[in-house]
């Protein structure tokens, strides 16, 4: 007989009335639930169902043979039937357990089959890009200046006029502000402005520490130029200060020749031309023979054979006025140094405005 016809009806309707023949009944039942067992063990869905037509608790298997052949049983078969349920409870009941535990895990491992990463495939490559040519050139003259002494300091782009002029002997009106003409701030109490040059820092530096100073100060600088393939309203520079009691104009011209020895190689020859800063005395343009022809003239440096690098001089003892160092006692020089100047100089860069357009082709030049 079919399972919902054998447990839909009564141990006595089915002519059962021996303890062995309820064994047998309750053996059939188990048969069909192991067959079905069988059958039913991976599709979870379908498993549900399964689950529910043996134990769910209205007309389950189960329940029909508690209401069916237990509860109206008579009073001999009562003891053997109860028996029998509870053994095909437990059978039922571990059956499902087990086979739930086997699909679980098997669901398991096709996820953790999906989500495996496959080491053999391609990894993502990302570029970590290169130091801008800027970034590049400050490193290079930096690496110079330490190797023989100097230490780095760094200062405010936005300056005041005392220290971006005044305490530089670069009184209000005096003609040496002119081409310093400049950004400034607008709705501050005290005037501020951005700073045209790095030598603020000559001064905030010597009111903070007493001499020796051997200092150099890498930094932006901003000027009311129009840009052009030579200008921009912004550019960098490396300022330079020593100061000592014995410091004469000899250690003035050798540091600067070691330095564009280092800077642009052996065979480059300098020369001092006489110029003028406020906060200089003497004063000196610092020239290089030209790198694209060696002294010889050419377009690069419009036939003299020379290419101007940076200003450079004695620090005039004024300076040391405003700072409270003792002008009798103590002797320095300085030099102010455009590091876009020097890096196109070197590089071959024809134009300002590469250098900030943030073109990888013009990037990538440099790595
Ligand atoms: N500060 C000057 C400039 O920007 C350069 C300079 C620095 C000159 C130090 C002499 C000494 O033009």
């Amino acid at each position: 007989m079919a399972m919902p016809d054998l447990t839909a009806q009564k141990l006595s309707q089915l002519g059962i009335t021996s303890p062995e023949a309820v064994a047998g009944c309750f053996a059939q039942v188990q048969r069909a639930f192991d067959d079905q067992a069988a059958r039913h063990c991976l599709d979870s869905g379908d498993w549900r169902a399964f689950v529910i037509k043996w134990t769910g608790r209205k007309s389950g298997v189960l329940s029909q043979i508690t209401d069916n052949w237990l509860k109206p049983a008579s009073p001999e078969l009562k003891r053997v039937v109860g028996q029998e349920l509870n053994k095909l409870k437990t059978h039922v009941e571990s059956v499902l357990a087990e086979r739930e535990t086997a699909i679980k895990a098997a669901a398991e491992q096709s996820a953790a089959a999906r989500d495996k990463i496959d080491l053999s495939l391609p990894g993502i490559e990302r570029a970590i890009g290169t130091r801008h040519l800027i970034r590049q050139t400050f490193d290079e003259l930096q690496r110079i200046f330490l190797s023989i002494g100097f230490s780095v300091v760094e200062g405010p782009e936005i300056e005041t006029p005392y220290y971006n002029f005044e305490a530089l002997n670069i009184p209000e009106h005096h003609p040496a502000r002119d081409n310093m003409d400049t950004f400034y701030i607008e709705g501050t109490r005290a005037p501020y402005l951005l700073r045209t040059h790095t030598s603020p820092m000559q001064i905030r530096t010597m009111e903070k520490q007493p001499p020796p100073v051997r200092i150099i100060v890498p930094g932006k600088v901003y000027r009311r130029d129009n840009p052009d393939s030579t200008h921009g309203y912004m550019f960098h520079q490396i300022e330079g200060l020593a100061v000592d009691t014995d410091i004469t104009f000899c250690d003035f011209k050798g540091t600067v020749e070691y330095f564009v020895r280092e800077f642009l190689g052996p065979k480059v020859k300098t020369r001092l031309r006489p110029s003028f800063f406020p906060f200089t005395e003497p004063s000196a343009e610092v020239d290089a023979t030209c790198h694209v022809c060696g002294g010889t003239g050419c377009r690069v440096c419009k036939q003299s054979g020379w290419i101007e690098l940076f200003g450079a001089g004695m620090v005039n003892p004024a300076v040391y006025g405003f700072v409270n160092y003792d002008p009798e006692r103590l002797s320095g020089f300085a030099f102010g140094m455009g590091v876009d100047r020097l890096a196109m100089m070197k590089y071959g860069v024809p134009e300002v405005p590469l250098l900030f357009q943030n073109d990888v082709r013009f990037l990538r030049q440099f790595p």
